[in-house]
C-alpha cells in the first residue's frame, strides 16, 4: 500500500554538483544535465523523484549486504521503519524476515517501485510517502530503523533536524542502523558524502549510544566499483 500524501520538504543536498554526467558516486545524486528550472518546494520535490529518473547506482535490487548480515542475525525484530526507502529493499528485507515492515521517501516514482516489488515478491509492506526530517508526524514508534545512505546527504542543520526526527520515530530501547559512506580516502573538496567516525559520534551525542561503528563494503551497480564502495555500518541504541 502506498500513501502519497504531499509532505512538506527538506532538500538533503543544497548543492549538488553541477557537472554533466551521470550519477555521482560520492554525493549519491545524479549530476544535472539541465536545469530544472523549480524553485522552493517544488524544486525539493522534484529532485527526489529526479534521483530515481534513470536507475541509482545505489539500487541494486538487492539489500545491502551489510544490512542483510544484521538481519540474519537475528538483530531485527518487532516494527521495523527504512527511512529514505528509495525502491525499498530494505523494507522489503524485513518483511521477508517476517516483520511488520514502513517505508518513507520522498520520491514517489521510487515508492512506486517498491508497491511493485512487493506485490510481485508476495510481501506485506507498507510505504509512505513521507519526509525523513518530520517522522514525529507520523505519529508511531519504531523497534527498529534502518537508513542505508540517508543520514550521510544532510548537512549541517538538516543533519540535527535528521536526527532529532530519528528520535521520535525510535522506541527507547529502540536500535537504529546506518550505512554511510567512510572518509577513506579523505576527499579533499570537502563536497562529498564520505564521514569520519567522530562526525557520526557527534551528530548522536545526544539521545543516543553508539554501540559500533565499522567499515562495511556498500554494493553499487557502477563498474568502476564493481567491488564496491567503502562505508560504515553504525549500530545506535535510543536511550
Ligand atoms: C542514496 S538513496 C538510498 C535509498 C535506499 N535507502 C537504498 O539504500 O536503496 C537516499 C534516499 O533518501 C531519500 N531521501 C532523502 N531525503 C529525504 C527526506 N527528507 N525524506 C524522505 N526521503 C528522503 C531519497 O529520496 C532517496 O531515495
Amino acid at each position: 500500500m502506498a500513501q502519497l500524501a504531499d509532505e512538506p520538504t527538506h532538500d538533503p543536498d543544497p548543492d549538488p554538483d553541477p557537472d554533466p554526467g551521470s550519477h555521482d558516486v560520492d554525493t549519491a545524486r545524479p549530476r544535472r544535465h539541465h536545469a530544472s528550472g523549480r524553485r522552493g518546494t517544488d524544486d525539493a520535490a522534484f529532485r527526489h523523484e529526479e534521483l530515481y529518473a534513470s536507475p541509482p547506482p545505489w539500487d541494486t535490487g538487492l539489500p545491502q549486504p551489510a544490512f542483510l548480515a544484521l538481519a540474519d542475525a537475528g538483530l531485527l525484530h518487532g516494527r521495523v521503519l527504512d527511512v529514505g526507502c528509495g525502491t525499498g529493499e530494505h523494507t522489503l528485507m524485513a518483511a521477508r524476515f517476517g516483520l511488520e515492515a514502513t517505508g518513507v521517501d520522498l520520491a514517489t516514482n521510487a515508492l512506486d517501485l517498491a508497491v511493485k516489488k512487493a506485490e510481485v515478491r508476495g510481501l506485506t509492506a507498507r510505504f509512505v510517502r513521507h519526509d525523513a526530517l518530520r517522522l514525529a508526524d507520523l505519529g508511531e514508534r519504531f523497534d527498529v530503523v534502518l537508513d542505508s545512505l540517508v543520514f550521510h546527504g544532510f548537512r549541517d542543520k538538516d543533519r540535527a533536524a535528521y536526527t532529532a526526527s530519528l528520535r521520535t520515530a525510535t522506541k527507547s530501547g529502540g536500535r537504529y542502523f546506518m550505512l554511510c559512506f567512510r572518509d577513506e580516502p579523505p576527499n579533499p573538496s570537502g563536497r562529498t558524502h564520505r564521514l569520519t567516525p567522530e562526525e557520526i559520534r557527534t551528530a548522536f551525542a545526544d539521545g543516543w549510544r553508539i554501540d559500533a561503528v565499522e567499515p562495511v563494503t556498500i554494493a553499487c551497480t557502477l563498474p568502476a566499483h564493481s567491488d564496491g564502495i567503502r562505508g560504515w555500518r553504525t549500530a545506535l541504541t535510543r536511550n
